[in-house]
């Protein structure tokens, strides 16, 4: 029978045998799921684990220095962190097809891994085993929607499934493979990670770079940081965290309408909200939020964000729409 307890020592056992005396490095994203391996890997074998926060630029607004402080305050892990942006805003210049910029983004976060890799190697000087091992914190349903590995994506590749180079250097160690987002908050809480952690909403690995639907550029990413902030902190205030699963916001880069603020016409963009409520992101409904609510995020964004002149609501499922616009 399916026990937290159980899915613990037998994962913990299984991670002892796959990585042996090696050493391992763990991509830390901020969100439940690497969270979650991470700390189970940390238990399996100590300080032979490293994990690498790799700050791609397509994180929302204060994400970076949440992990720096919180999740090791929380777990005690070694981490490195690794400023990539500038090299995975070069790759994704001019790149507008949704499953290439997955596939870049899953690309460009191995190269970095790999370069990692070598530091950790060298900086461990002659005492220094090699580090084989990458620790993933994928899930079921992102096995699934990616074509179970494959190669061609059911639906889109999630970033470390489908998005993986051909030459790939590391053996993955996927302890979460299995298990859906409610059984692995759980195995989380049984690892003693804090509420913030375990609660946290789901972000995708891919992150904002997923969200314009369009060209990803720097002014564009800023400009949608500002307008998920406004979002978020206003679902807080409002004490919706816990009942909806997730809230993309999401930049129609290559879309303008006309506006009127002040006595002025503007030609802006739209900023589409995405609450939907889930029970593991497989299906979803759309979250019906208090009008009083949307007013105020919707005034607000159009008021303190530049360029944004709309606010629209998705109001789909899912089927047939997905949580994430690409
Ligand atoms: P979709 O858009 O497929 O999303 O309905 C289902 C859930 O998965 C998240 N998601 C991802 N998570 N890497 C991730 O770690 C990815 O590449 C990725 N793509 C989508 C999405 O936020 C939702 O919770």
């Amino acid at each position: 029978t399916w026990t937290t307890g159980s899915v613990v020592e037998e994962q913990i056992a299984l991670i002892r045998e796959q990585v042996g005396d090696k050493r391992a490095i763990c991509g830390l994203s901020g969100g439940v799921d690497s969270a979650v391996a991470a700390a189970l890997v940390n238990k399996a074998i100590g300080d032979r684990l490293t994990c690498v926060y790799v700050d791609h630029g397509l994180m929302r607004k204060g994400e970076t220095e949440q992990v720096e402080k919180d999740f090791v305050a929380a777990t005690g892990v070694q981490l490195k962190v690794v400023d990539a942006s500038e090299r995975f805003l070069d790759a994704l210049k001019g790149v507008t097809d949704p499953e290439e910029k997955r596939k870049i983004i899953g690309r460009e976060f191995i190269r970095v891994f790999e370069q990692a890799q070598a530091e950790i190697v060298a900086e461990a000087g002659e005492h220094g085993e090699s580090v084989d091992f990458l620790v993933q914190g994928t899930l079921y349903p992102d096995v699934v929607e990616s074509g179970g590995g494959t190669g061609t994506a059911n639906i889109k590749s999630h970033h470390n499934v489908g998005g993986l180079p051909e030459d790939l250097q590391f053996q993955l160690v996927e302890p979460l493979r299995k298990l859906f987002k409610d059984e692995v908050r759980m195995v989380g809480q049984e690892l003693g990670l804090p509420e913030e952690i375990v609660q946290r909403q789901p972000f995708p690995g891919p992150g904002l770079g997923i969200r314009i639907v369009g060209e990803v550029t720097k002014e564009r990413l800023d400009l949608l940081r500002d307008a998920d902030a406004i979002a978020r902190e206003e679902l807080t205030a409002a004490g919706l965290d816990r009942e909806i699963w997730q809230c993309p916001v999401v930049l129609l880069a290559d879309v303008r309408s006309v506006g009127v603020q002040g006595d002025g016409r503007t030609y802006g963009h739209p900023i589409v909200l995405r609450p939907v409520s889930s029970e593991d992101a497989m299906t979803a409904d759309w979250s019906r939020l208090p009008y009083d609510v949307l007013a105020k995020i919707s005034t607000r964004i159009t008021n303190e964000v530049r360029d944004v002149n709309r606010v629209v609501v998705d109001v789909t499922s899912k089927p047939p729409g997905t949580i994430e616009w690409e």
